[in-house]
């Protein structure tokens, strides 16, 4: 039986992180191998040229399960019909650039693009933020599209994910795919959370089990927290393929489900949960099933990360009180 294609909208097509996200979208990993996808393609209109000429490179693929590419600069009919939105273009900050301006600049884009959703996308619409800054940009654009239910909206922390299973996995020699409870909280900032309390290698305690709170202070938290960074100065240019493969396991991960007796990391809208203020979009451990997210309940938090969870809401309060002063939200 020939199944109808899923719709999934790209921004910032023409990037380098769409550079490494479409060819694995066309190649079915971001949904399945068996599910066919049509492509729209959102660019500004300078970059429209580059988006076609990847959309000649898709054809040269021929991609089995790729049944059509169409680009716009136009946000309304980009997102038209769109079941899955990956929003990845945003403005980078420039040097000299206030994190007010910043916020400011990116309200430009993602206003425009939560109204386009609210108008047009698909009824089971599911957006991914990956954009930054991401979860303050995934806030302006639900606020804007209300008609939409709010838990559609989330923003990237999978990347944080990856990398903390990354380092873990490292210092106890073990496999990432021993690892399981990773979880990110907050920000998609330096002020994130990777917390190994709840972590679980080979199903015992991953604290108790490295048992090192100075690896953890001093090397675990600030290399996952600062990797971003890191990469820029390494790479002259900010994580990318790393990026992408995060946005693919974030939606695979929405819409297939998470293992039995594991979760992920995803900035969704809070209820309230671990005293984070209603409404912002925070970095939380959730399952998902059927296509839809749940936080996961009743895990205690201890001291150390208290502090530190609170740090990050606290950012992201601020962030979200710099975006209503800008008239944003
Ligand atoms: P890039 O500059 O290579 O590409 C961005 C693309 O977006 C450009 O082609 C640009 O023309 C396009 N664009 C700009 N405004 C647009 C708009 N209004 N509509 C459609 N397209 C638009 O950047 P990149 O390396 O691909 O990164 C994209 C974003 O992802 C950045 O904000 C980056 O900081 C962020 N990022 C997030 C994470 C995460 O974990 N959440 C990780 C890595 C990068
Ligand atoms: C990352 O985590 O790699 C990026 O968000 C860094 C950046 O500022 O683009």
């Amino acid at each position: 039986m020939t199944r109808t294609p899923v719709t999934v909208t790209v921004t910032g097509a023409a990037g380098q992180i769409g550079y490494a996200l479409l060819f694995r979208i066309a190649s079915g990993q971001l949904l399945g191998a068996d599910v066919p996808v049509r492509l729209r393609l959102l660019e500004i209109p300078q970059a429209v040229k580059a988006a076609e000429g990847t959309a000649m490179e898709l054809d040269d693929c021929a991609f089995p399960l790729l049944s059509g590419i169409d680009i716009f600069d136009d946000a309304k009919k980009a997102f038209e019909g769109a079941n899955v939105a990956l929003l990845v273009g945003a403005r980078p900050r420039t040097k000299g650039m206030e994190r007010g301006d910043l916020l400011e600049a990116n309200g430009g884009i993602f206003k425009p693009q939560g109204e386009a959703i609210n108008a047009g996308a698909a009824d089971d619409i599911k957006v991914l933020v990956v954009g930054n800054p991401a979860n303050t940009n995934a806030l302006i654009a639900q606020q804007h599209a209300p008609d939409v239910p709010a838990d559609r909206f989330t923003a990237m922390t999978r990347l944080d994910h990856n990398r903390a299973l990354a380092q873990l996995s490292k210092k106890a020699g073990v496999s990432v795919a021993d690892i399981r409870k990773m979880t990110i909280w907050g920000n998609h900032s330096a002020t994130q959370y990777p917390d190994i309390f709840h972590a679980e290698i080979a199903g015992k305690n991953a604290a108790e089990t490295v048992n090192d709170q100075d690896w953890l202070e001093n090397d675990f938290i600030p290399t996952v927290a600062k990797r971003g960074a890191a990469i820029i100065e390494a790479r002259g240019a900010s994580s990318a393929a790393s990026a992408a493969s995060a946005a693919i396991d974030h939606v695979y991960t929405w819409v297939n489900g998470t293992a039995e007796g594991d979760w992920t990391s995803m900035a969704v809208v809070s209820d309230g949960s671990y005293g984070v203020p209603e409404g912002l979009i925070s970095s939380f451990p959730v399952t998902t099933k059927d296509g839809k997210w749940e936080i996961v309940q009743g895990l205690k938090i201890n001291e150390f990360s208290r502090a530190r969870i609170d740090a990050s809401v606290a950012e992201l309060s601020e962030e979200r009180e710099a975006v209503r002063k800008l008239g944003l939200i």
